[in-house]
């Protein structure tokens, strides 16, 4: 799909790869809503970039509704909606189930319910574009947060089934897959400036993904060696990761 004259909403666009993806857009000629839950953030960004603001908390069924409705009335329809906005907690099981609720909500929750209330118009007009940011923690596990890593493989699942349910119906799904990338989120974890790139850089490789109608958006082939591992030799790849946790951990003292 080329974005010239669509209709976009990105979530989390008020800060870091949302932002990146919403000016991208624009100046691909795209008209954009950009929405986060930051409301000051996003009114500012929105004026500075030449976008529309909506704000929601996307962990909240009522708010992606309206957000929906909200940009649909205002521009007559979505081609594009990317469900970008997520959150990195720390955690293991021993962590308090409402640390895993909340980012199972903002992470994964916020994606069905935009897939419950943009699939819709999008099925009955016979096309239509789902962007899903999840993360290389939802390939390869992440060994920061048992949480990160576990709702980012939700978000992964999630995607291709929607892709493997609705292309037929001319809904097209990519799944965005980055490692680390320079923005608030990365700040401060020792492990997260490996092989980092900058929000441009991945919405330079969104667009041409989009082009394409790519469903694997990864902007790191460094991942791709073990991941194969993974799909060849899965008690390997176990092995490999005990190796690769000691040596991640190492770079911000956890261990
Ligand atoms: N930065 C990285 O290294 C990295 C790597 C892989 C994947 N990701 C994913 O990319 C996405 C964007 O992250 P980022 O790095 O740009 O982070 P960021 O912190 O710069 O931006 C996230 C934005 O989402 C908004 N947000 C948070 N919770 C929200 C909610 N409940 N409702 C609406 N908005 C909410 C924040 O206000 C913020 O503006 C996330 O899903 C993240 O998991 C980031």
């Amino acid at each position: 799909m080329f974005l010239k004259g669509k209709i976009a909403v990105v979530t989390g666009g008020a800060s870091g790869i949302g932002l990146a993806l919403a000016v991208r857009f624009i100046k691909e000629g795209a008209t954009v809503v950009i929405s986060d839950i930051n409301e000051k953030a996003v009114n500012e960004k929105a004026i500075e970039i030449g976008a529309t603001a909506i704000v929601a908390n996307v962990a909240k069924e009522d708010d992606v509704k309206a957000l929906v409705e909200k940009a649909t009335d205002q521009f007559g329809q979505i081609d594009l909606f990317v469900s970008n906005a997520g959150i990195a907690k720390f955690g293991d099981p021993f962590s308090p189930e409402g640390d895993w609720d909340f980012s199972w909500h903002v992470n994964v929750m916020s994606q069905v319910y935009a897939a419950k209330y943009v699939l819709p118009q999008m099925i009955a007009r016979g096309d239509g574009y789902l962007l899903n940011t999840a993360s290389a923690a939802g390939l390869l596990v992440e060994f920061h947060s048992a949480i990160y890593s576990t709702t980012k493989h939700a978000a992964v699942g999630f995607a291709e089934w929607i892709a493997a349910t609705y292309k037929g119906n001319g809904i097209k799904v990519s799944v965005l897959c980055p490692s680390a990338v320079k923005t608030p989120m990365a700040a401060g974890v020792a492990a997260m400036q490996e092989g980092a790139l900058e929000p441009e850089e991945v919405a330079v490789a969104v667009v041409k993904a989009i082009e394409k109608e790519q469903f694997m958006i990864s902007t790191h082939a460094s991942i791709w060696p073990l991941y194969s591992v993974k799909s060849q030799d899965y008690d390997k790849y176990i092995d490999l990761l005990v190796e690769r946790r000691a040596y991640k951990l190492a770079l911000d003292n956890k261990e």
